[in-house]
């Protein structure tokens, strides 16, 4: 063979086999250009799983839908009464767990066990929800031998069947990160912007209105008993206004992200249920999110001043 033709062959073998490889990149599923996974599937899974693994799949979804059906105050057997409010899990995580910049758990089991500032240790999936059954549903720690974690395991299983495992980051999971304002988030602005945007739904006095069965909400509450405690995420304020911003008012977000921090602020003033032992959150200090609206605190700054903002440009993201 001439040496010209041998170097057209390999240049050509190289051609070939760099689009062979760019062509597999470009049709991989859920990866983008950057290397991060793409956010395209925001929704249930298409498919339930057969059998025994399907039913469980089910019961945890209903009990992530409807939880204070089957684990809330008013539930006929007292060991049961695992949340101590009628909120559901999807009061926070809308549409089952599927939204967007919503609190979605699509993906979730992809990432845990995971580092957690707030324990000071690595914990798991069980963990995690547990926080959410002690301060966003005011209530106490599900057993993780009992039947009803498995079935919240297995939901989220579900959810994060068509992410690969080993991801550990999605577009758009947890709550929208807001940049921080120079100012303090206003209670006294942000309660006529509740008047204006939020009564009609979660009613005049922010708690809520129930649903027919008497035992669950249509709108869940914003604050008073019935409502998530001063421990849970959604008690800081930087953290609400990520989350209004992008879900509320439902169906037609549409705050700025003044209105979303004042409103979140003037959510956040208001009475809730307290939880014991706060202070024994965040074990390593220096790791605690400035916005965290309880101490003790790494530094002078008040607690005011932790819990409304103007939040350091320096401090940690939520
Ligand atoms: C009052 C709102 C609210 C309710 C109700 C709620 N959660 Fe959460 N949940 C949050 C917030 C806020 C976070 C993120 C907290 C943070 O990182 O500061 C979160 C985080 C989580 C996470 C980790 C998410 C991630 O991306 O790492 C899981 C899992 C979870 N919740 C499960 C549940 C389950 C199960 C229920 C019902 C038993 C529930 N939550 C009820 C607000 C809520
Ligand atoms: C059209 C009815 C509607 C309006 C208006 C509305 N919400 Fe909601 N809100 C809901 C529903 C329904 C949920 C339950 C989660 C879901 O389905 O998205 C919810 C959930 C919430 C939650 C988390 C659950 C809880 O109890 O804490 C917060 C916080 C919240 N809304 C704040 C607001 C604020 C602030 C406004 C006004 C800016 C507002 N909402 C306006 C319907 C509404």
């Amino acid at each position: 063979m001439k040496p010209n033709v041998r170097a057209g062959l390999l240049l050509g073998g190289v051609i070939l086999l760099f689009s062979i490889v760019g062509g597999y990149i470009v049709t991989l599923p859920w990866w983008n250009a950057a290397g991060e996974p793409d956010a395209t599937e925001w929704k249930l899974p298409a498919r339930m799983p057969a059998g025994q693994q399907g039913e469980l799949v089910r019961y945890g979804q209903k009990l992530f839908n409807d939880t204070p059906l089957y684990l809330g105050p008013d539930v006929a057997g007292v060991q049961m009464r695992y949340a101590g409010n009628r909120l559901s899990c999807q009061s926070c995580h809308a549409n089952g767990g599927t939204q967007q910049n919503g609190l979605g758990l699509i993906g979730i089991t992809r990432r845990f066990p995971q580092f957690n500032a707030r324990a000071g240790h690595a914990i798991t999936l069980e963990e995690r929800i547990n926080g959410c059954f002690e301060r966003s549903m005011n209530g106490k720690a599900l057993p993780n031998d009992s039947r009803e974690m498995k079935a919240y395991l297995a939901y989220m299983d579900w959810l994060s069947a068509d992410v690969p495992s080993g991801t550990k980051h999605i577009d758009g999971q947890g709550v929208l990160k807001l940049a921080s304002l120079d100012r303090w988030a206003d209670p006294g602005v942000g309660e006529a912007v509740f008047k204006q945007n939020c009564t009609v739904c979660h009613g005049a006095n922010g708690l809520g209105q129930k649903a027919q069965d008497g035992r669950s909400y249509k709108y869940p509450p914003l604050w008073g008993p019935d409502s998530f405690n001063d421990g849970a995420g959604m008690d800081r304020v930087r953290t609400a206004a990520g989350y209004i911003y992008a879900n509320m008012p439902k169906d037609n977000p549409s705050l700025t992200a003044e209105e979303a921090y004042d409103v979140a602020a003037y959510m956040d003033s208001q009475d809730r249920p307290h939880k014991a032992q706060l202070e024994r959150d965040y074990p390593n200090l220096k790791a605690k999110p400035f916005d965290s609206p309880y101490g003790p605190y790494p530094d002078g700054y008040s607690e005011e001043q932790h819990k409304y903002g103007p939040f350091p440009a320096t401090s940690p993201a939520p």
